[in-house]
């Protein structure tokens, strides 16, 4: 690497850098002193599997499990609730050129490696990280050789021996890797600390705490940090510099500033408004380090009465996400994150709960410029393994970290180490407001040891959120609470009550009305850490008769609804036995005051855990497919024959991206600023519902004031069938609750003996009468050859045109289909333009979206593999394909999977429930195009790579 290209490749630490900001940091380069934070080290590295020959020149993030086949021999480990992917030992390698540099810390930090990873340089092996999802770092200084000539050998082992996480977790550098250049008298790496202690009282106080590494041998003086406060437009609202210190050799010094903002604008979910701290380092008065840092101005409050932001209340609409992202697998890539977060906060969800691990920090980050809340969890379990996964945190759970990683103490644990890296490196961003020490923890019943280890982990993160008035409150999620909780000692509540009596916040997963009821009972800070688990197919609307075990894992409530393609229905009526349904878990949590909010199991389908169809052991699933033999015995299918399904049903979106009917549930709640209006249901003959009586249901999604249903025959006056009106509704607190929210009632047109009203059946009482959305019968025979619209209104009785979902069911012409494409870049711009322009060669994706549609744009909906068409991806240019999708949970032909990713420029995907997705990047400046052949049609994109 030559000299120029190192000082190229500089890349800020915050993403709201201002063109001041940037100014001011480029004038560093001008102080002839080297001083490189988190240079991007993502390019140029190889990597070989174990077993193969060929070595592969790869950019990270790199993920080596998702380009493997879809596997079920027991022999592989390869398991249902990984998504029967395999593991595997990588081996990659990076070979670089240092200028010319003396007297300088040179450290390589990961982000996250999947899983136990062992890294080498210049044939000295440093160390090996035990957990895949922490960032950890090596300081490299002592065995570099900088002299503008030599190479230098990077070896990194990434080893995944499977079983290790309960659901897909990926192989490999999956994050990205960065090199930080600084002198050796330097800010540590996440070393400063910024905290605004006193908002509650309208003061823009902000203390700034430096931690400075002497890395010389020798001891320093006059040490002294300065730092300037941005605001958004780039305009310093504050300057502060601190006394000068001295720092012994070897060691960390801390310099502690004060200052304050005047008329601050507060961090919050609709003005998600950054500021920027630069924190200059000086040594004699000569400046040789610095660091821009991003803070925002907010507080928040848990009571009795829920969730407070910035003095306000708010619900926490939150959903978990595992970190997969459907066909890049694990690969981190920001534009993937970006999309999932999007159409998160498009459904009206404020929240994200980084199940059940520590997130890619880019996804924090984004969250702060998004405006989301985050509950950044570290663990899934402590001590004891979980879902027969040996290798998982449970293996290392109370050893000493043997490694010298950069900010380990030598009294840490690995799960010290990893809390604290975690907080460390999150503890700046507004969006935090929660910390999770875990989720469904299996423990002893040993009181004293789970005590202990619930203290020792809120005293890891009181060390590094460490401000008592700013810091944020700890959690963790919990099932199976019991009915009167404080004096309830066994190992969860042990554990409960240790985070609550230090401030914490009680999370609870699932749980009846009854659970709920007597947890807000003992404590006044409360939430659903985990809820619905609903599950579902998208664009499934007709009942087959189950061939579903009695009491599958899926319980009681799941309705005999799959297809014998492993497909379950698009209504509401599906959940877990331990979940609930998405109304019932939105209803919930709107009607209890304390309830501080949920967070939905899942926002998105992930890969692994494809319950009802789960399995935790090598080659197994819970229930067997349709040509597979049972074995009583023991309790499992005597041999697998399918990896599949081997995707989630829990998302609220699919794994390509494609809303789900629920979708628009959650938006008509949550997005009060928009009219949503959503029918379910289907008119198309190959995929409706119809009961016994001959009916088939009709459900409705709005938030409109009141709601037209209508039918038109094709020929006369369209039929008014129903009218739906909401009715403002007041949390459970009556007229003392800070919470409203709107029931829905339909009212059948008496004369129209083809429709009628639904009414809630559900055992639970709380449900019973009031609805968060309608339901309707109409009679199949009388609507089946017509269309069914629905049309909304204001309180003026004017029609909203303008609305979110579809309104408008009828027959699709199945002779006539065609593609209709769309194209999301990583700026989120919908294009159905041929010409699309891609930022950047490297990062950029472009998620290509084809529906099919007949020649009057109605959607064509097919669930059954042997019917749909398929799509045949080219690339022609300077492009790649890196994987398709199209949200199918129960077909091995997706994603990377050498059945459909043919190579680097050919795909092919079928079509499911009318929809497919094709992604795609550039590889080189210039252009490419990508076409797209169906059905003897063919389409082409144009794309210019800048
Ligand atoms: C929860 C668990 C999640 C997921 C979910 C499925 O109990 O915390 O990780 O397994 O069940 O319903």
């Amino acid at each position: 690497m030559k000299k120029r290209k190192l000082f190229n490749i500089l890349l800020p630490t915050t993403l709201a850098l201002s063109a001041s900001l940037v100014a001011c940091s480029n004038s560093s380069e001008q102080d002839s002193e080297i001083m490189l934070h988190d240079i991007n080290f993502n390019h140029d590295w190889q990597f070989r599997l174990e077993g193969q020959q060929q070595v592969q020149d790869i950019n990270l993030p790199h993920d080596f499990s998702i380009s493997q086949n879809f596997d079920f021999d027991p022999d592989h480990k390869v398991e249902a609730e990984s998504g029967f992917l395999p593991g595997g030992v990588g081996y990659y390698t990076k070979k670089f050129v240092l200028p010319e540099l003396k007297d300088k810390s040179i450290v390589i930090n990961f982000d996250g490696s999947y899983a136990w990873t062992t890294v080498t340089i210049n044939g000295t092996t440093l160390g090996t990280n035990m957990y895949g999802y922490n960032q950890f770092a090596f300081d490299l200084s002592d065995y570099l050789i900088c002299d503008g000539k030599t190479q230098n050998i990077l070896e990194v082992k990434v080893e995944n021996p499977l079983e290790t996480s309960r659901w897909y977790s990926g192989s490999g550098i999956y994050r990205d890797v960065t090199l930080s250049i600084t002198n050796k008298l330097h800010i540590s790496r996440d070393g400063v600390y910024i905290a605004t202690p006193r908002l509650a009282d309208n003061d823009g106080t902000v203390i700034i705490e430096t931690e400075v590494n002497n890395d010389y041998i020798s001891n320093m003086n006059n040490i002294s940090v300065s730092h300037d406060i941005y605001d958004q437009q780039g305009q310093i609202v504050a300057t502060v510099s601190s006394d000068a210190t001295n720092i012994p050799s070897m060691s960390r010094g801390k310099l502690i500033s004060t200052t304050k903002v005047d008329n601050y604008q507060l961090w919050d979910l609709n003005n998600p408004y950054l500021y920027t701290v630069k924190t200059n380092l000086y040594s004699d008065g000569k400046k040789i380090d610095e660091l821009l840092s991003n803070f925002g101005f907010r507080y928040i409050e848990y009571g009795k009465q829920g969730f407070k932001i910035n003095g306000r209340f708010q619900k926490i609409f939150g959903v978990c996400l595992h970190h997969d992202q459907g066909a890049l697998g694990a690969a981190s890539y920001n534009d993937a994150i970006f999309r999932q977060l999007l159409k998160m906060k498009e459904m009206g969800m404020n929240a994200i709960r980084t199940s059940h691990n520590c997130p890619d920090k880019d996804l924090v980050r984004m969250c702060d410029r998004l405006g989301l809340l985050v509950l950044d969890e570290a663990f899934d379990g402590w001590y004891h393994a979980k879902g027969d996964n040996p290798n998982d945190i449970s293996c290392v759970w109370g050893q000493k970290v043997k490694p010298n990683f950069v900010d380990k103490k030598d009294a840490d644990n690995w799960e010290d180490f990893i809390v604290k890296s975690l907080v460390r490196r999150d503890r700046n961003s507004p969006s935090v407001i929660l910390w999770s020490i875990g989720n469904e923890i299996y423990l002893n019943n040993d009181k004293q040891t789970n005590v202990s280890i619930a203290q020792r982990l809120i005293n890891d993160i009181y060390e590094e959120d460490s401000n008592p008035t700013h810091r944020r409150r700890i959690t963790t999620g919990d099932d199976s609470r019991p009915a009167n909780p404080k004096e309830y000692n066994w190992g969860k509540e042990q554990v409960t009550n240790t985070v609550y009596r230090n401030g914490g916040l009680v999370g609870y997963n699932y749980g009846s009305t009854d659970q709920w009821a007597a947890g807000m009972n003992a404590y006044d800070r409360i939430c659903a850490s985990e809820s619905a688990s609903a599950i579902s197919s998208r664009g499934m609307y007709k009942q087959y008769e189950s061939n579903i075990p009695n009491n599958p894992q899926g319980g009681e409530k799941v309705e005999p609804s799959h297809d014998g393609s492993y497909h379950l229905m698009s209504y509401d009526n599906c959940r877990v036995l331990w979940g609930a349904t998405a109304h019932e878990a939105l209803y919930r949590t709107l009607h209890y005051d304390r309830m501080s909010g949920q967070y939905v199991w899942t926002g998105f389908d992930y890969i692994g855990e494809p319950t009802p169809w789960n399995g935790a052991n090598p080659g197994y699933r819970d229930f067997p497919l349709d040509d597979e033999e049972w074995d009583d015995t023991n309790w499992r299918p005597t041999q697998l024959k399918h990896a599949a399904p081997n995707t989630s049903y829990f998302g609220i979106v699919d794994t390509a991206g494609f809303e789900k009917d629920s979708f628009y549930l959650y938006r008509a709640h949550q997005r009060l600023d928009d009219t949503t209006l959503h029918l379910v249901g289907s008119l198309d003959s190959n995929n409706y519902y119809v009961d016994d009586k001959g009916d088939t249901r009709l459900d409705v999604y709005t938030n409109a004031p009141s709601t037209e249903i209508y039918y038109d025959s094709g020929s006369g006056t369209p039929t008014l069938l129903a009218t739906i009106t909401r009715t403002l509704t007041k949390g459970d607190g009556g007229d003392n609750s800070p919470y409203t929210y709107y029931t829905y009632e339909a009212t059948a047109e008496s004369s129209q003996s083809i429709c009628s009203v639904i009414t809630r059946t559900e055992d639970d009482p709380l449900y019973v009468g009031s609805s968060l959305y309608s339901s309707l019968k109409l009679n199949w025979d009388s609507i089946k050859d017509g269309s069914i619209y629905a049309v909304a209104y204001d309180d003026n009785k004017e029609v909203i045109s303008d609305t979110v979902g579809t309104k408008y069911l009828t027959h699709p012409d199945y002779a006539t289909k065609q593609m209709s494409i769309r194209t999301t870049t990583h700026s989120n711009e919908y294009s159905e333009e041929q010409t699309v322009t891609l930022d950047n060669a490297d990062k950029a994706l472009a998620y290509v979206e084809v529906s099919l549609i007949d020649d009057e744009g109605n959607p064509i909906i097919q669930t059954n593999p042997d019917d749909c068409l398929e799509i045949e991806a080219t690339i022609l240019g300077q492009g790649q394909i890196l994987g398709v999708d199209n949200g199918d949970q129960a077909t091995i032909n997706k994603f990377q999977n050498p059945t459909v990713l043919i190579n680097k420029t050919h795909a092919k995907i079928k079509f499911y429930a009318g929809k497919a997705l094709v992604i795609v990047k550039g590889t080189d400046k210039g252009s490419f195009n990508l076409m797209l052949d169906c059905n003897s049609e063919t389409k082409v994109i144009n794309f210019k790579v800048n």
